[in-house]
């Protein structure tokens, strides 16, 4: 049971049995009976908490329906035992003042603020809290589907004893009614008692809540009646699961491992969801809060793997992102998405550094890409888009095609260089936590180029345009990484400002960095003999039983020349933790490498469903990826943190769908290369693309990873499945030899 700063929502029962008053609440854990019972799902679109206590079976599902103007506690309430039960239900909402960092540090002002009111609708009773400054604007309202005979909005009240009572057993709950006082101050909640009256056995009791935000109570009138209808509740219910069903039939994957297919075909695609929608904004660890908004960089990734289940917003999205970029072509590094706001982040904070990341501006490319292949929507390229920056009049200076934002993001970076010819590192570059000297230079940002560059010139070729430009672009970084980075068996990861590398054998911290190799790989600059040896050097130097680290050995103790991964403990976070998000370049770096085995070992041992079995070291859920694990360097080795919103989600989906599984859209088809491990026989998947539907067995014939391909049961060259029209179903084999 949460302590005194419980925040959020409840749900008390009470049974009469002729002593008294049993309490509890199904929400919480008592400590459990052997025949009790305590689940949380985390559904997809809701929650869904079931309990059973005192052989009272209490199933709450949680949810706001399509429109959000709700939120929906649908409470269902069974005896499971054989005699008649008297049962009260009080559903409960404890508020926080919109200021929530106020709430905690203002105790002034907050408190005078905050009041309640309760309104009788018939026999409905409507409990209204506001701070006192919202009073004609904004209400939060919460009411139930069922008659209260009493109800309770002061906190204090509610708990008892001068709050000496607690949430684990509310005072005035022994009370046969509760208090009807509406809060003129102090720490408002919203409960509502209400007497079931004997539930027979067997029977199931329903009641349903609703909580929402309206100027006035007339306004919430409509939406209140609405809801209160079970029918419409199991009609949204309805609309809920059939939005899932079509989102996760996109692609459905039936793979030898089961923690892959649970993963590919449920829980991966809706954390892509959830990060997509929410970046890194809304989260337990991330503030929603202050200058914390959506990270260009962030939110780039994350798009790029919700574009087949949702192209259209996909597209919107990324020409919001696009409007971000300046006219020299870097972007900004931060979005809120409610007012459209940009900032540069932590950049403005230090005056000696530059005020742009390396990176961000690059990311957006692979999302148009990608958002082509699967569309063929060229016309997109022609959309205007503004640039970020603005005259007096706060109006747009100049606005262009999308495609010609790729062309100034990448201009930005041809020209923004530095002493060996590699782009200058900004004031960080992915890696947030390494802020060096202005002049230093980064490996990353010129692999990211290098990616982006493959992007680009294919792209043109597709459009018959003449890609010379970019090829020469691409030849020149290529030779300046293979001539500067090389340090004699892995890649070096940054220059200083003043030349010196990091990421060397030379270095006595911070020796290797997983991203200079993966990424040497994903751009293609590196030879086929460094590219293996890179990568080997990872699997030595940094890969352990929980995942990959992101560089080794870890920083010990702050250093300002480094920046913020000098304030982490060696094994933490970027500072030689294992980071997870970069986890999966490795997987796609092996793919392209041809080695499916290590591809998918590295992919299994960060799959969270495979972590259940020592959940008391993980602590995190394990459908969800996590942000970190701690790494090997620090005492709780294994132990994660930051779930749910973290770009591993977004690239582990594309690196276990598109580079293991190898299912990729391309401008004139739908691509087939498999990197499996030698063990599987095969594999099957039903992807939708462009309106078709292709159903893929994928069959082992020997231990290599070309393909033959057989479409519609005739042999087809190289390995892509030409475009159907759409409403067709195709079936293609893609023999592996
Ligand atoms: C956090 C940031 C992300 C950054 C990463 C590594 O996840 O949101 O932008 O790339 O840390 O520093």
């Amino acid at each position: 049971m949460p302590s005194s700063d419980f925040k959020g929502e409840t749900l008390y029962l009470r049974i009469k049995d002729g002593q008294g008053y049993k309490v509890f609440s199904p929400f919480f854990v008592p400590t459990l009976d052997p025949y009790d019972r305590f689940e949380c799902r985390v559904g997809l679109g809701y929650t869904r908490i079931i309990s059973e206590f005192y052989g009272l079976r209490t199933e709450v599902t949680i949810f706001v329906p399509s429109g959000g103007a709700v939120e929906v506690r649908d409470i269902e309430i069974t005896n499971t035992t054989a005699a008649p039960i008297e049962v009260d239900a009080v559903p409960l909402v404890e508020y926080t003042h919109p200021n929530a960092l106020q709430q905690f540090t203002n105790a002034d002002w907050i408190p005078q603020t905050m009041q309640s009111r309760a309104v009788q609708d018939g026999e409905f009773t409507i409990l209204v809290q506001y701070p006192f400054m919202f009073r004609d604007t904004k209400l939060n309202i919460f009411s139930s589907n069922l008659p209260a005979s009493s109800y309770e909005t002061d906190r204090k009240l509610f708990l008892g004893d001068n709050e000496y009572g607690t949430w684990a057993r509310p005072l005035s709950l022994q009370q046969a009614e509760l208090s009807n006082t509406q809060a003129n101050r102090g720490d408002n909640i919203a409960a509502l008692l209400h007497h079931l009256g004997p539930i027979a056995p067997g029977e199931t009791r329903r009641l349903i809540t609703l909580l929402c935000q309206e100027a006035n109570v007339e306004a919430a009138q409509t939406l209140l009646e609405r809801w209160r209808k079970p029918e419409e509740v199991d009609r949204a219910m309805g609309e809920l699961s059939a939005f899932w069903d079509e989102y996760l039939s996109t692609l459905q994957v039936d793979t030898p491992e089961s923690a892959m297919n649970a993963m590919l075909n449920v829980h991966n695609p809706h954390q892509c969801f959830i990060t997509r929608s929410w970046s890194r904004y809304l989260s337990y660890y991330q503030l929603g809060m202050g200058s914390r908004g959506i990270g260009i960089r962030d939110s780039s990734q994350d798009v790029l793997a919700i574009i087949p289940n949702m192209p259209q917003d996909a597209k919107a999205f990324l020409k919001t992102l696009l409007s971000f970029q300046k006219r020299n072509g870097s972007a900004l590094h931060l979005f809120n998405p409610l007012t459209l706001e940009g900032s540069h982040g932590d950049s403005a904070e230090m005056e000696d550094r530059p005020d742009y990341y390396s990176d961000d501006h690059l990311w957006s490319i692979l999302g148009i890409a990608a958002y082509l292949k699967e569309t063929g929507d060229f016309d997109f390229l022609d959309e205007a888009v503004p640039f970020f920056d603005k005259d007096k009049q706060g109006q747009a200076i100049e606005t262009v095609s999308v495609l010609e934002h790729i062309q100034r993001g990448l201009k930005f970076t041809r020209n923004d260089v530095g002493g060996h010819g590699l782009p200058l590192l900004g004031f960080a570059d992915w890696n947030d936590t390494i802020n060096l000297a202005k002049g230093a230079e980064s490996l990353f940002t010129a692999h990211l180029y290098g990616r982006t560059l493959i992007e680009m010139i294919a792209l043109l070729e597709q459009l018959g345009q003449d890609s010379a430009e970019w090829r020469i672009a691409y030849e020149e970084m290529k030779a300046r990484v293979e001539t500067a980075a090389w340090d004699g068996d892995w890649y070096l990861r940054y220059f200083d400002y003043d030349g010196t590398p990091l990421g060397s054998e030379q270095n006595e911290k911070g020796k290797i960095f997983l991203n200079g190799q993966s990424w040497a790989v994903l751009s293609g600059f590196a030879s086929p003999e460094r590219a293996r040896k890179a990568m080997d050097a990872v699997n030595e130097h940094l890969n352990t039983k929980y995942g990959i680290k992101l560089s080794t050995p870890g920083f010990d103790g702050y250093d300002p020349r480094f920046g913020g991964v000098t304030t982490y403990p060696s094994g933490a976070k970027e500072n030689g933790g294992i980071f997870l998000h970069p986890n999966p370049w490795a997987v796609i770096a092996e793919t392209l490498l041809g080695d499916g085995d290590r591809a998918y070992e590295y992919y299994a041992q960060i799959n969270p469903a495979a972590r259940n079995d020592n959940i008391e070291l993980y602590e995190s859920e394990p459908y969800v990826y996590p942000q970190n694990v701690l790494g090997d360097e620090h005492p709780q080795f294994g132990l994660a943190r930051n779930s749910w919103l973290s770009g591993t989600a977004s690239w582990m989906y594309q690196a276990g769908t598109q580079w293991i599984l190898g299912i990729r859209a391309e401008y004139n088809g739908l691509r087939v290369t498999p990197v499996i491990p030698k063990a599987w026989k095969g594999f099957s998947a039903a992807r939708k693309f462009r309106g078709a539907t292709y159903q893929i067995e994928v069959v082992r014939a020997g231990e290599g990873n070309a393909v033959s391909l057989e479409v519609d049961g005739k042999a087809v060259e190289g390995n892509i499945i030409p475009l159907a029209p759409a409403g067709a179903t195709v079936a293609a084999v893609a023999t592996l030899r």
